[in-house]
């Protein structure tokens, strides 16, 4: 089990540190799909690259990380980057965007295969069309010749996710896989990677700012707000029985399909504060209904709630027994 606790980074700013990701916990077992998720800013980027001792060299980092029983503390950088590669395999957002572009299809895998698992000649090419195959990449010998301005978007991303996946990783973290990708590409590259977790026991870690697109997918979800897990728990649970006031408004906020036209998008009233400005108590507080003067008062702690969920609000949404 691959297990992060308590993670937190911090930027010095001219008026002392600024936290941007305030004590996230998540664990993860093979074969498994947890998701982060957050309106942009929340800190979801900035919680997956401190795991993977990514955030920048200004980046003040904190907390745990934990690896089939082995802990270690993530301020130790260097000690977190070397579960890239083997243990997890790293997806971004327009990750086909940034393949280089003078480099052909098969010039970007060999290369990792070389370095990742000492591969060349025959074995390398063949284990490069097994992993374009495994991606569902069409045609795959054609492929291998061409360059990336050649592939279309979905192509690019799916060669991108072959990378990731080059050093056999047990772990995938996904970064708003699909955010750059056509609405009609999107369902087939979350497919793939559903199937990756089920038929190759690929435990996914799945960031977004889409709760909609992630509740179909993940077991567990996490609610970001303000650098702080705000709600967790098993994904129905979550989605049809929230208890946090800002878990209630994402699923408000979801576009219904079949609104008559010029319908205005639901959208959540307010904005989420900036990290060097949080206001006092509750972080959601001046954009929720339910904020009362308690509210203002003290931030409230994630604690466990009914159905394994946790919550951090001092006035959850009650749902009857079911
Ligand atoms: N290098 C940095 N220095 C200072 N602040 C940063 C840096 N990178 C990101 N941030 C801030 O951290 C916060 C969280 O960012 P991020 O994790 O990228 O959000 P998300 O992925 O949820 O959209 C944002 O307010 C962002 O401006
Ligand atoms: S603590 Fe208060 S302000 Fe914060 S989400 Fe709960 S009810 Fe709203
Ligand atoms: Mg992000």
């Amino acid at each position: 089990m691959l297990a992060f606790e308590q993670v937190t980074v911090g930027y010095p700013g001219d008026q002392g540190l600024v936290s941007v990701v305030r004590g996230v916990s998540i664990a993860l077992s093979p074969g498994e799909c947890v998701a982060l998720v957050g309106e942009s800013g929340s800190g979801k980027s900035q919680a997956l690259l401190a795991m993977l001792g990514l955030c920048s060299d200004r980046a003040l980092v904190g907390g745990n990380g934990m690896l089939d029983g082995e802990a270690w503390d993530l301020a130790d950088k260097a000690r977190s980057s070397t579960l890239c590669g083997r243990q997890v395999g790293l997806l971004f957002q327009d990750a086909g965007g940034s393949l280089t572009p003078h480099f052909t299809v098969r010039r970007h895998l060999l290369e990792l295969l070389g370095v990742h698992r000492g591969l060349a000649g025959e074995r390398a090419e063949a284990e490069a069309r097994r992993l374009l195959d495994l991606v569902q990449v069409p045609s795959v010998p054609d492929r291998l010749s061409q360059y990336p301005h050649e592939l279309s978007g979905g192509l690019r991303q799916r060669v991108a996710l072959a990378l990731a996946l080059v050093a056999e990783p047990r772990y995938l973290f996904a970064d708003e896989p699909t955010s750059s990708l056509d609405v009609s590409l999107r369902a087939g590259v979350m497919d793939l990677l559903d199937g990756l977790r089920r038929d190759a026991g690929l435990g996914l870690l799945l960031v977004s700012h889409d709760l909609e697109l992630v509740a179909q997918r993940a077991d567990r979800i996490q609610v970001m707000y303000a650098g702080r897990v705000v709600e967790g728990g098993a994904s129905q649970v979550l989605v049809s029985r929230p208890r946090h006031p800002y878990t209630a408004a994402l699923l408000e906020a979801r576009p219904a399909l079949w609104a008559p036209r010029f319908t205005p998008m639901p959208t959540i009233a307010g904005q989420p504060p900036l990290p060097a400005r949080l206001p006092p108590g509750c972080t959601f507080g001046p954009r929720c209904s339910r904020a009362d003067a308690a509210c203002q008062q003290a931030e409230p702690a994630l604690a466990a709630a009914p159905a394994g969920t946790r919550v951090a609000c001092h006035h959850p949404l009650v749902w009857a027994a079911t």
